[in-house]
């Protein structure tokens, strides 16, 4: 039994299986309690991540000005189109790994400098993306900044002229060198991240040696407008295991007048089932492979209760957020393609992979208020995929989509029984749902039917609250290693979904390996 008790919202809906619904499994019974309305869901929840890494810039987001491929200022319209629809909140970069190789002098003014990115596949990365085509990139799609500073092979007088270049609104030398390559007004640098799994990649540290530079950084970097000041978010666990996340934490507790702040800990957890290296094809797969990937996928509720946990000894009030700044399937390169690229396809099982995920974000609101899925573009678990002039939207861009009505939502608690449904070895829960009141005043239901076989009959109780009907949208599949290509952009698509009030209930059937978002009307 999964129970959410956060709000008293007095409503009382019922679904109950339609008359013409021929599943062979019973019903699953919701109730939903707006009354005690939760923590905001964070739209920092559904930001994006978009590295120097194989086309994940490069191709896919950056074509030139003089590309023949339609683009403004060298960045592709149709991208920019794409990700508008999906309100992406913030978009991380440069890295990843990359960002502790990452100089941005090398990315300013007119003479760029060229370099191999030896982060990832040794190739030569132009820097004819750098920061002021960064910021132009968010401003088109509407959206902030999250940038990752350099500490592995950077110094922190360089990172501060970086913050400084981006954010002074003073005449100082940078703010002029800013304005002199076209870009007077100061950006807003709302995120900063404090290296990149400065325990790995990012220089191998220990806790006592990280933890020495995230003094020194949390205390001398920052927005140098002191009206729009950064978040600082210094790199967190990889793993379960506690004790980096301890020592970072105590290092906060310890911060004493204006030492030194930070106000986030990131997380990074990857979806790798059977061990590294990621070998789980990503299409062409069987139902036994989709039910091992989801169940690997799932251990990360528990994995952010544990860190939690230890984040709560320290800091109770929950000042410190939980970042979870890369998360998602990472699954085999694609055959054929640079294994240095990490380009994998992405199909239905991707998206109930990332409905699950958004799904436990949204019940640890209270702690995790931002979390970057990686990628955006052509790589890892991404929004979309490009080849030349070639675009297409995966199944996880469109349950992004469907989940912007979450974004600044309120969590509603929600009690059902999930059941369970059992292929081969893997038993997994039936449901996965959310509730939550959105900032248009409606009740939104996000519900996931994980089996692969039958379609599910919900039957719901909500009280208190007037509903007639349920629209919206579900996405689903023939089957569940079904995906989107440039040559079939629509197989996996939302559709159309509705359930009507019945004898004082509301009916819905959700297809089989589908996600589906309704809002109630009353
Ligand atoms: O997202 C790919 C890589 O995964 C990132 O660069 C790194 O931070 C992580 O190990």
């Amino acid at each position: 039994m999964r129970l959410f008790t956060s709000a008293a919202l007095g409503v009382s809906l019922l679904a109950l299986a339609s008359a013409s619904a021929t599943a062979a499994t019973p019903p699953i019974s919701l109730s939903i309690d707006a009354g005690k309305p939760g923590a905001t869901i964070d739209r920092h929840i559904f930001g994006q991540f978009a590295e120097h890494l194989g086309h994940g810039v490069y191709g896919g987001v950056w074509v030139g000005k003089d590309s023949s491929i339609p683009n403004t200022r060298g960045i592709r319209n149709d991208v920019v189109a794409a990700l508008k629809a999906i309100k992406v909140p913030d978009v991380r970069w440069p890295g990843g790994c990359y960002a502790d190789s990452y100089h941005w002098r090398d990315g300013v003014g007119p003479d760029r400098k060229t370099r191999v990115n030896t982060a990832w596949g040794n190739v030569v990365d132009p820097n004819t993306f750098g920061t002021d085509e960064y910021m132009d990139f968010i401003n088109q799609i509407g959206s902030e900044a999250y940038v990752s500073l350099n500490i592995g092979s950077g110094t922190v007088g360089e990172a501060q002229d970086w913050m400084e270049y981006m954010t002074a609104d003073q005449p100082t030398t940078l703010q002029q060198e800013r304005a002199k390559n076209g870009h007077p007004a100061p950006y807003n640098v709302p995120f900063m991240g404090i290296g990149n799994e400065s325990w790995d990649c990012g220089g191998l540290m220990t806790p006592d040696e990280y933890t020495a530079e995230l003094r020194r950084y949390a205390r001398f970097v920052g927005s140098y407008n002191p009206k729009e000041p950064t978040m600082k978010i210094a790199v967190g666990p990889g793993t379960d295991d506690t004790t980096w996340t301890d020592a970072v934490m105590k290092t906060w507790k310890e911060r004493r007048g204006w030492s030194f702040d930070f106000q986030g800990l990131s997380l990074h957890s990857y979806t790798v089932y059977d061990g590294w290296p990621p070998h789980m094809p990503s299409t062409d797969f069987d139902k036994t492979a989709y039910a091992h990937v989801l169940k690997e996928t799932l251990k990360m509720g528990p994995l952010i209760d544990k860190q939690s946990a230890v984040m709560d000894k320290y800091d109770p009030d929950k000042k410190v957020a939980l970042v979870v700044d890369e998360w998602g399937a990472w699954l085999a390169p694609t055959p054929g393609s640079n294994p240095a690229f990490l380009m994998q396809q992405n199909t239905q099982r991707d998206a109930v992979l990332a409905a699950l995920n958004l799904n436990i974000f949204a019940r640890h609101a209270d702690r995790v208020r931002m979390a970057n899925i990686a990628q955006m573009v052509n790589v890892l678990q991404a929004m979309i995929l490009t080849d030349g002039p070639k675009m297409v939207l995966t199944p996880t861009y469109h349950v992004f989509k469907m989940y912007v009505p979450f974004q600044d939502a309120t969590i509603i608690p929600v009690t059902y029984d999930a059941g369970t449904y059992t292929q081969g070895d893997t038993t997994l829960p039936r449901l996965d749902a959310i509730a939550a009141k959105g900032k248009d005043g409606k009740i939104w239901l996000s519900l996931t039917n994980l089996d692969p076989d039958q379609p599910l009959e919900v039957d719901a109780a909500a009280l208190g609250f007037k509903a007639s009907a349920a629209t919206g949208q579900t996405l689903t599949a023939p089957k569940v290693d079904s995906l989107n290509d440039f040559d079939h952009p629509d197989t996996v698509t939302p559709k159309p979904i509705s359930g009507k009030l019945k004898n004082g209930a509301i009916v819905l059937t959700l297809p089989p390996a589908s996600v589906t978002v309704v809002s109630l009307e009353p």
